[in-house]
């Protein structure tokens, strides 16, 4: 764990649709908490009695409508996936008063102050960094505009908050109704000068970046962040063998080899858990099937060589992984 964490608590929930709460965590000692900008997110830990110890990054979003949040509170929104995941033990297990312990602010997606034109593009919960950018750009009068898709209005948290922070310059996009936004058209009719930040679903993302390479532009004047891990739909169980202690951990087909050590109490290193960072890979001493690397941290040489793999996001096709540790 590179970072120190701290305690914190749960203030508020408040429900935004039928699968997102709203936290509030605030301060526990009544201090302000590490400052941030637009863009930034946490990592929360959580302990559930059936996987253990899973840690979830949330998006800052900062504060409500137009208002900035007093700087001894987070706000948070979560969406809650399927049973026993860590977004169901979050809506299952935080009340006002239980105490959370949280990383400091990272931001990875940060908004360039100084972009002389900004579209800010939101797909599902991806709302919530963009919601945070909007208000920022609003209150430092900003040129943007911001589009936010989602299937109806009555599943897309903060609908009526981006309406208010952003007025004219927000389009909402209903997908059940209208179908798939088309992203060339409105990335085809920005000025040069704009710059893109767009955050949601896999899909969209990858789907963005297409638009603007299919427009000639340059790849940096697209900036985003991918909620979705690198998940398969196929993805299967199998068992992960640590060679110096000789102990066997089971890993569930909807579990990371990292969330299994963790679970498992194998002490391991880890940062972003998202396949980034570099700081989880571990040795393989050898693999009954083939290796699904799904990082975007190793060399394609260090993936077609299969002696390491990163814990967090990677796994085997096969029954069993021997890792040297
Ligand atoms: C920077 C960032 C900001 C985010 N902000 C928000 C936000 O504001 N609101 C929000 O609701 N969500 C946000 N997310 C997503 C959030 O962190 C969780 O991924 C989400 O809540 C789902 O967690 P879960 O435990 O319920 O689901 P799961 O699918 O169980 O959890 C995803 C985790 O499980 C592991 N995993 C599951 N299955 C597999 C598999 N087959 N192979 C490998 N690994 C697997 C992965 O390690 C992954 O970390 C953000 C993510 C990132 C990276
Ligand atoms: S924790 Fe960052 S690459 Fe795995």
């Amino acid at each position: 764990m590179a970072r120190s964490n701290f305690g914190v608590e749960v203030a508020r929930v408040r429900p935004l649709t039928d699968r997102i709460n709203e936290y509030l965590l605030k301060s526990v000692d009544g201090k302000p908490l590490p400052e941030y900008g637009p863009g930034a997110h946490i990592a929360v830990h959580t302990v559930s009695p059936e996987r253990g110890l899973m840690v979830r990054h949330y998006s800052l979003i900062g504060g409500d409508a137009s208002e900035h949040d007093a700087r001894d509170i987070y706000r948070i929104a979560v969406q809650r996936e399927l049973h026993q995941r860590g977004s169901a033990h979050i809506h299952a297990s935080f009340r006002p008063g239980v105490r959370v312990e949280i990383g400091p602010p990272v931001n990875d997606f940060l908004l360039d102050r100084r972009a002389a034109r900004v579209l800010l593009i939101a797909g599902g919960i991806g709302i919530t960094p963009i919601l945070s950018m909007a208000r920022s750009l609003a209150r430092r009068r900003r040129p943007f505009e911001v589009v936010y898709a989602g299937r109806e209005r009555g599943v897309m948290a903060y609908h009526d908050a981006l309406a208010d922070v952003a007025g004219d310059a927000a389009a909402f996009h209903y997908s059940d109704t209208a179908g798939q936004p088309d992203l060339v058209s409105v990335l085809a009719r920005q000025p040069d000068e704009t710059q893109v930040y767009v955050c949601g679903p896999t899909p969209m993302v990858a789907a963005t970046h297409a638009a603007a390479r299919g427009l000639g532009w340059e790849p940096a004047r697209v900036r985003s962040e991918n909620f979705g891990m690198a998940q398969s739909a196929n993805a299967r169980a199998f068992d992960v063998r640590l060679a110096r202690s000789g102990r066997t951990v089971r890993v569930s087909e909807d579990a990371s080899i990292l969330d299994a050590l963790n679970a498992a109490g194998v002490p391991v290193l880890w940062d972003c858990r998202r396949g980034e960072c570099g700081l989880c890979p571990l040795n393989v001493v050898s693999s009954d099937g083939a290796i699904e690397h799904r990082d975007h941290y190793l060399s394609d040489e260090e993936k077609d060589a299969g002696d390491t793999l990163c814990i967090c996001v990677s796994r085997t096709a096969g029954g069993e992984l021997v890792l040297d540790a």
